[in-house]
């Protein structure tokens, strides 16, 4: 990528392939993918269940390899990286936003903001202020001591929404952000989500199975079977989106230290055996379960993380 180019794209993805063997049946998550993101773009990947969504979108957060293919963000090629390279790549330029919420539930609203301040190594004082003001950010001020479970489902998403931007991400991926909220609390999270994004030039890329919020995309994608079947592009409809009351601009710029690697990996089973994607079918004993790792802790996931990790 030329320095025009790494300009104006936040991600580019060339024929990108990935591959699971399930017994002797190769399955393919995605079968050859192309595009490119320009930065500032509100971007939906939207597909059926099984289409290739989630696994498209770990991919490019550089939390599962390619069987096959390029990434490249920030102008740096995501396949190229080891785990480590890849945990501080994600703490420099990347926020999630999950499904599932994945809060801390014995840590407070502003505890699990500042949790991705943590791992940056950044003193309490400062990751406690930025906490706030992106707590505020999510219209959340009253509710910075309450924890996971004494909030409603759309004021958990809030604070998910809070602790992906509290590191002033380049880029915020989401699966399914409002998979487990009623259509109007959706609605309002979506909005509050396009809104600080846009205000703030940073590039969204969020799956959904919904073609009706997809709409809400300045760009769509669509995939189907692993591979894409077309790529919308719609900023000007999105352009007159009506706004939502926010608590106020973010102001969280980025005077984190640099972001220490931590070495919270574990080994799982996996029913997975990426292959190449050329490779002739394998047997029923290459695809045998694997053990595979999963990527470096990173502040996001109650299943991996002890409530000693350090909090706010
Ligand atoms: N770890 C894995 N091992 C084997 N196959 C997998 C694995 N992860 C995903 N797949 C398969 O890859 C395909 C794409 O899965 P993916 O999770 O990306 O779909 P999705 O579009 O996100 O679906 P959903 O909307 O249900 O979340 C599916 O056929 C799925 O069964
Ligand atoms: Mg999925």
């Amino acid at each position: 990528m030329d320095k025009s180019e790494k300009k104006k794209y936040a991600i580019k993805v060339k024929n990108l392939y990935k591959i699971y063997m399930i017994g002797t049946n190769k399955v393919r998550a995605l079968n050859g993918v192309d595009f490119a993101i320009e930065k500032g773009t509100f971007c939906c990947i939207v597909g059926t269940s099984g289409s290739g969504k989630s696994t498209l979108l770990n991919m490019m957060a550089g939390l599962e390899p390619p069987t096959k293919g390029e990434i490249i963000i920030a102008g740096e090629h995501m396949e190229r990286k080891n785990e480590a390279q890849l945990v501080n790549f994600r703490q420099a330029h990347v926020g999630f936003i999950f499904q599932s919420y994945n809060l801390l539930p014995n840590m407070t609203a502003l505890e699990n903001i500042a949790l991705p301040l943590t791992f940056q190594g950044m003193d309490k004082a400062k990751r406690l202020k930025k906490a706030k003001k992106a707590l505020k950010l999510v219209g959340l001020q009253k509710f910075g001591n309450h924890r996971p479970g004494q909030m409603s489902g759309g004021q958990q998403q809030r604070v998910g929404i809070a602790r992906a931007l509290v590191v002033n991400p380049e880029i915020i991926f989401a699966d399914e952000p409002t998979g487990n909220l009623d259509s109007n609390t959706t609605l309002d999270v979506l909005k509050l989500i396009k809104k600080i994004v846009a205000e703030n030039k940073q590039t969204v890329v969020m799956v959904t199975h919904d073609n009706n919020l997809a709409s809400y995309g300045d760009m769509i994608i669509r995939i189907k079977d692993g591979k894409i079947t077309e790529i919308e592009q719609n900023r000007q409809v999105n352009d007159n989106l009506d706004n939502v009351e926010l608590g106020g601009t973010l102001d969280i710029s980025s005077e984190a230290a640099g972001g220490t690697a931590m070495s919270a990996e574990q080994s799982v089973h996996q029913p997975e055996a990426a292959v190449q994607p050329d490779a002739p079918e394998q047997t029923a004993e290459a695809a045998s379960v694997q053990t595979v790792k999963v990527p470096a802790y990173d502040g996001y996931h109650p299943q991996t993380s002890g409530n000693d990790q350090g909090s706010a």
